[in-house]
């Protein structure tokens, strides 16, 4: 049975949940990009449930998250001067570091690779919940692989009741995408998944960072074990446009209505589209990553079966996480002002 504990102003409500994480019990907790599923990161057989509940491939590792940084000693093998500069700038956050691995987190956690993924969260409960159960907390996204990210408690509890043992409810998550992922093992950082922790925000702490290959071209196999899966896939067919192109969105509404189905549309800001379901996701970038994981799962549940997504306007801070997400769910390809299809990556 899943116990779900919603919590408000007194945080000593998550305490239960952490003593039940150290003994070897899933958690999924809210963190500031989406919810993670949380196990002990140091007790093996509790990591194999997290990847029983999720159904997520095992050569997908996972990030450890901490609350302080004491528990680094137990996660990584040293941390290098670049990485600390990292940490120190943005910890609490969501930024993700690869750093060489520490022999005691079992190798479950890191799908056999020689590095390991980690993070310091900055919610509130995230970081009672390490905190209380004293063990690095081992968590992916808590969402049913290939599934979009959940970003509200309802998301969890649609993909995870029954499979979990408790589900923390701390509201909508802040950023709403999840963190940046950068590689600090190689000569030069290389950014492995856009997030919530710009390339201008990494490149002002560290001087030169790169995004990796892979995220600019698809020949190449991403770094990354997790960017080669199909993710945040909608159940309807999902087509991309370009913001400034509303005539196009307006054509494509109107031939797929000739075509039957529930035809549904996100756009960022009010447009007065011809739909039968319209969710708009916000005029600004920040406010679009916040609404689009909740959106596409809003689709699938009202039937949609065809979903036209305005890419956003502007670029820099999260659009490239934005984009790099909405692109994984339609399969990689936007629709141009020419009704082709032109193919994208970051
Ligand atoms: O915001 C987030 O990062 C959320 C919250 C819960 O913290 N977590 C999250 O975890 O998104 P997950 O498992 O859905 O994504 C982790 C990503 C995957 O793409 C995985 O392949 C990559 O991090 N990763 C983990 N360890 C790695 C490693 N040692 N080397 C390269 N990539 C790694
Ligand atoms: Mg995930």
């Amino acid at each position: 049975m899943t116990k779900i504990v919603r919590v408000t102003d007194d945080i000593s409500v998550v305490d239960e949940a952490a003593e039940a994480l150290a003994k070897g019990k899933l958690v999924a907790m809210p963190t500031e990009t989406v919810y993670g599923l949380g196990a002990n990161a140091l007790d093996e057989e509790a990591i194999s449930h997290i990847f029983l509940a999720k159904g997520r491939p095992q050569d997908n590792p996972l990030i450890v998250h901490i609350s302080h940084k004491d528990m680094l000693e137990c996660v990584v093998k040293s941390v290098p001067e670049a990485a600390e500069k990292l940490m120190d700038a943005f910890w609490p956050g969501p930024l993700t570091i690869i750093l060489e691995k520490s022999d005691k987190i079992p190798t479950c956690v890191t799908a056999g690779l020689n590095t390991v993924a980690v993070r310091m969260p900055r919610h509130p409960v995230a970081l009672r919940l390490i905190e209380k159960s004293g063990v690095p907390v081992a968590a992916p996204s808590a969402n049913i692989s290939g599934r979009p990210s959940t970003t509200r408690a309802s998301h969890v509890i649609e993909d995870l009741s029954g499979k979990v043992d408790y589900i923390l409810d701390g509201g909508a998550c802040e950023v709403g995408l999840e963190s940046t992922v950068i590689d600090m093992t190689g000569e030069v950082p290389q950014i492995l998944r856009p997030g919530g922790i710009s390339l201008e925000a990494l490149r002002q702490v560290l001087g030169q960072v790169t995004y990796e290959p892979a995220l600019k071209d698809s020949r190449t196999v991403p770094k990354s074990p997790g960017m080669k899966y199909r993710h945040y896939a909608p159940k309807g067919e999902l087509v991309l446009v370009d913001a400034e192109c509303s005539e196009r969105v307006q054509a494509l509404l109107a031939d797929s209505k000739c075509a039957g189905g529930k035809v549904g549309v996100l756009c960022c800001g009010e447009r007065g589209y011809d739909a039968d379901f319209v969710i708009d996701c916000g005029d600004d970038a920040e406010a679009y990553a916040q609404n689009l994981f909740d959106a596409l799962r809003q689709m699938d549940e009202l039937g949609a079966t065809f979903i036209v997504a305005e890419l956003p306007k502007d670029s820099g801070g999260i659009v490239p996480a934005l984009k790099n997400r909405m692109l994984k769910a339609a399969g990689g390809r936007v629709m141009t002002e020419a009704e082709e299809y032109r193919t994208e990556l970051v």
